[in-house]
């Protein structure tokens, strides 16, 4: 059986003539500054509040200033290309970047979703999205890098120095506690701060230390107080400048639920889109109608105006979009083309998607090809008996999610699934085949985990999990099909068998209006929920096969630094018949009585191999890493005792152990 991720990176690297250098932010701040002291009242408010919903070229626009030479500011979704623009790449989604374990690949899709905003225009790219898969079924929990906080905030990093290395702005998002869509405009997330700091802060602290220039708050609470009129998250003595935040917060589209001086004084520096209400917890009072009075009767500073205006100033001039940046060449309210496909993938156009069928009938188009025989609708019977006396059968089956808001039900889900099954009865699909053809391929395309009880089926040779993989699905499964790609990715979640295998629910009910959900759970996500209720999954985080074979040998050595690093050091050879890549993982158990869950992902590398190649391999632990947040002393703290460490090739198939 081989169960793999699809790793589908559709683009050439492009590369820039010369590396764009970002202004230091002391210079930008000066340039902003000196902009500011020019400003009327208006003007400031212009360039904090959007032009309003659909009247625009990009989905948010600021006002520009003219007279000082400030362009309006084009802001575009996000996370997986650039939605509602013609003529562009969709690519792999947040969640198949995740399963590539490569920071050289996130860095990479990073740089060429920059190098297409720059290319249109866009001033700043609406992503990366690192919401935390709380709950499999959550309906943008793909956008993202899945339930570990770790990769997730390796995802985020290396996307926003990718795609500011171009020149573009990244926008770190949704800050935070983004976990679901139904009731997501007034939802309270209620976590702690242990939680905040190890899960959902976890990737907003790697994208401060990315150098990210904007963060989007979400339309949710967090602890009963809206994310984008919360001091605790926002403000001076907030997670984000205490951690050492230099850009601005923009708010959600619509995700503003407070008085203008509350969410000014709260820490927002930007209201999107301007003029979009959406009724959340609290009164609402758009920034647009409701800034400038507050400033004028005092609710809200001069110089907190001020200091809101320089820092979207500040960020533009960071990222040197002051010269030489592309004028807006698309227009998002007339994508010529519009599809109800584009609109329901929420995040990209797929315009030039190639299916699995058509790559499969290309490639076997010439002479002595094999013979196919497709069954295209969902239909059990014909699926099956197009599937007999075959030497081969390829299943393809499916499940989705996506955005909740002005975007339809699809197929009776509303943003989050309904359940992990397969769509369209997939699950059946696969079954009926595998009973009449005894070399079943099944592919999934999923946006998160799906049941698999057929997975050990003695029919069934090999599984694919394709996951939302971006236009080039089709020729990328020839490739790995066919054997010219030796496929290398990893479940960046776990596969189980039940729904409370996972520990967490979505609230799709309330019959008191906008829930209430305590993160009981805390730190116990995904792998480590299962590890502490000794739940085996049936592929578990990590997993994923190659077309070879690898042998890790130690001896495991940890060597430690003054700075209170930790090099972890290794030999991974290749000792199978065909080159490929090894993800070596690194999980951390806690000493006991530090309070965190049994193991931890920590690190991980890709290991290029050829044939009888062996390479030794150093995976560094920082302090960080090997740290709990205390909430007495509000800090990183290494706890006492004896830290154990395992490498190996999933969560589950450990291959050296050692302790420090
Ligand atoms: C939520 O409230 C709890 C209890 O007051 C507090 O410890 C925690 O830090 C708050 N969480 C966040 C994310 O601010
Ligand atoms: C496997 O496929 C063969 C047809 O090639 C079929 O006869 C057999 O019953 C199948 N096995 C199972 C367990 O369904
Ligand atoms: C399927 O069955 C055929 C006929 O019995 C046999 O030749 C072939 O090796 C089988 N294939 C697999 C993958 O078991
Ligand atoms: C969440 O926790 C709070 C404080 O412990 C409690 O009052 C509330 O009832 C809980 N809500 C739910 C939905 O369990």
């Amino acid at each position: 059986m081989i169960l793999t991720t699809l790793l589908l990176l559709s683009f050439q690297l492009l590369g820039r003539a010369e590396a764009f250098v970002q202004r230091p932010w002391d210079e930008s701040y000066a340039l902003a500054n000196a902009k500011v002291a020019q400003m009327t009242i208006d003007e400031k408010v212009g360039i904090l509040t959007g032009v309003g919903q659909f009247n625009s070229r990009c989905v948010g626009d600021t006002h520009p200033v003219d007279r000082l030479g400030i362009p309006a500011i084009c802001f575009q979704d996000g996370p997986a290309g650039l939605r509602l623009v013609k003529g562009v790449t969709g690519f792999p989604s947040g969640i198949n970047t995740a399963s590539t374990f490569s920071r050289r690949l996130m860095r990479a899709r990073g740089v060429a979703l920059g190098e297409e905003s720059r290319g249109k225009g866009v001033n700043v790219f609406l992503g990366p999205a690192m919401d935390i898969m709380r709950n499999p079924k959550a309906g943008r929990g793909w956008e993202s890098f899945g339930p570990d906080p770790f990769l997730t905030g390796e995802g985020a990093y290396e996307t926003i120095v990718g795609v500011q290395s171009t020149g573009v702005q990244g926008c770190a998002k949704h800050f935070v506690g983004n976990n679901q869509e139904h009731w997501r405009y007034g939802v309270t997330a209620d976590f702690d701060e242990r939680t905040m700091r190890e899960v959902y802060g976890w990737p907003f602290l790697r994208s401060v230390e990315a150098d990210v220039s904007s963060v989007m708050c979400a339309y949710n609470r967090v602890n009963g107080t809206s994310s984008c009129g919360n001091a605790d998250l926002l403000g001076p003595n907030g997670f984000l400048r205490e951690n050492g935040f230099k850009g601005f917060v923009v708010s959600d589209w619509g995700a503003t639920h407070d008085t203008a001086k509350d969410v000014a004084n709260a820490g927002l520096d930007m209201e999107q889109p301007g003029d979009w209400i959406v009724i959340g917890g609290g009164d609402f009072n758009d920034l647009i109608s409701g800034l400038k009075p507050a400033v004028n009767n005092g609710d809200v500073s001069i110089d907190r105006l001020d200091e809101m205006v320089g820092r979207v100033l500040a960020a533009f001039y960071h990222l040197g979009q002051d010269s030489g940046f592309p004028a807006v060449n698309f227009d998002a309210q007339q994508p010529s083309t519009p599809t109800a496909l584009a609109r329901r993938t929420s995040m990209s156009r797929l315009e030039f998607v190639v299916p699995p069928v058509d790559a499969l009938t290309a490639e076997n188009a010439g002479a002595g090809a094999a013979a196919l025989a497709t069954s295209l609708s969902n239909d059990l019977d014909a699926g099956a008996s197009a599937a007999r006396d075959r030497d081969v059968a390829v299943v393809f089956a499916n499940a989705m999610s996506g955005e909740l808001g002005f975007y339809d039900v699809v197929v009776g889900n509303m943003g989050d699934r309904n359940d992990l099954d397969l769509w369209f009865k997939g699950g059946s699909l696969i079954e009926r085949v595998a009973a009449v053809c005894n070399n079943t391929i099944v592919v999934i395309h999923s946006v998160g985990p799906v049941f698999m009880p057929w997975s050990s089926h003695p029919n069934i040779t090999a599984i694919v999990y394709a996951g939302a993989p971006g236009e080039m699905t089709g020729p990328s499964l020839v490739d790995v099909l066919y054997g010219r790609y030796n496929p290398r990715g990893r479940l960046p979640f776990s596969i189980a068998d039940k729904e409370t295998d996972f520990g967490t629910s979505i609230v799709y009910d309330s019959l008191t209006g906008f829930p209430e959900i305590n993160y009981t759970e805390k730190l116990l996500l995904d792998y480590r929920y299962m590890d502490a209720n000794g739940i085996t999954p049936r592929f578990e985080f990590g997993f994923g096969l190659s077309y070879t074979t690898f042998v890790y040998s130690g001896p495991l050595s940890i060597v430690s630094s003054a700075s209170g690093a930790r090099a972890v050091t290794f030999t991974v050879a290749n000792s199978g018949d065909v080159p490929g890549t090894e993800i070596a993982q690194l999980y951390l158990g806690f000493p006991a009585g530090a309070g965190e869950p049994k193991r931890v992902l920590r690190g991980f590398e890709e290991v290029a191999l050829g044939v009888g190649e062996s390479r030794s391999v150093t995976i560094m632990l920082g302090q960080r890493d090997v740290s709990i947040w205390d909430v007495v002393r509000h800090a990183w703290v290494v706890p006492p005792g004896t830290f154990t460490v395992t490498v190996g090739a999933s969560i589950n198939d450990v291959r050296l152990t050692g302790t420090f």
